[in-house]
């Protein structure tokens, strides 16, 4: 992988898709400071200059269907929960792909895609990580590597460990294993609690059981019926 560092730009994500066609599959853009970070639903992602890893990855013709397309999430998900154990954190993956330690988001990725047919055709990845913020003003519920381990983290040596976890984990992309490091690192896998089926508009009580082959969530409810969800059908009840 080659990794550009930026010290300003508006969005990783923007500029990666800006350059697509010239960049070659395997570069990395890494800001400083973002100064219109993109969040998931048109939200702005905001994170303190020089503090955080905030990147985007670019990959093309990785060989996956189009409708597999989630098992980037998944991978990226595995890829940041094992690059935050590295450091001794404990993170979840609130489904689909949020990471949370002790309650609190550290990582949020957002991921774009375009289509070669019904193939995946080139796919921006982009990840932020909190690492050595300390405060969140706007966000109650953020937190941070250093908030968890007491200790700063320089910048490029963490994206560093970050990109050779991530290229380790490219080969099983195609994977029956990738679903099971996914499932076991599932928040609230096994618990029971309470969810929100946003198809039917009706909250229930279940436990997360697993994904899918497809990535669609797993949960049985108190009825023991088994209920499956796509991004956007389900919310947790918190
Ligand atoms: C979320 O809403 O949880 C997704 C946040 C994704 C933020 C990252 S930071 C690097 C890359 N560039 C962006 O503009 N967004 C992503």
């Amino acid at each position: 992988m080659i990794t550009r560092w930026l010290d300003t730009i508006d969005s990783t994500n923007s500029e990666a898709l800006r350059h697509l066609e010239e960049l070659p599959s395997g570069t990395v853009l890494a800001a400083c400071e973002q100064t219109a970070g993109r969040g998931q639903r048109g939200n702005t992602w905001f994170t303190e200059p020089g503090k955080n890893l905030t990147f985007s990855i670019v990959l093309k013709q990785v060989g996956l269907k189009a409708a597999d397309g989630i098992r980037l999430n998944a991978l990226t998900s595995v890829a940041v929960a094992s690059f935050l154990e590295r450091y001794g954190a404990h993170p979840v993956i609130k489904w689909p792909n949020d990471i949370y330690v002790g309650g609190r988001k550290i990582c949020g990725m957002l991921i774009e895609n375009s289509l070669d047919g019904i193939m995946l055709g080139s796919s921006v990845i982009g990840i932020g990580i909190n690492l050595n913020q300390r405060e969140f003003p706007q966000l109650a519920n953020a937190t941070s590597l250093v908030l968890c381990t007491g200790k700063e983290e320089p910048l490029e040596e963490a994206l560093n460990v970050f990109l050779d976890i991530f290229e380790g984990l490219l080969p099983s992309l195609g994977s029956e294993s990738l679903w099971e490091s996914y499932a076991s690192h599932l928040f609230r896998l096994g618990e029971t609690a309470r969810y929100h089926d946003l198809l039917v508009d009706e909250e229930f009580t279940g436990v997360i059981e697993g994904v899918e082959e497809d990535g669609r969530l797993r949960v049985r409810d108190a009825a023991g019926k088994r209920r499956y969800y796509r991004f956007k059908e389900v919310s947790y009840i918190l």
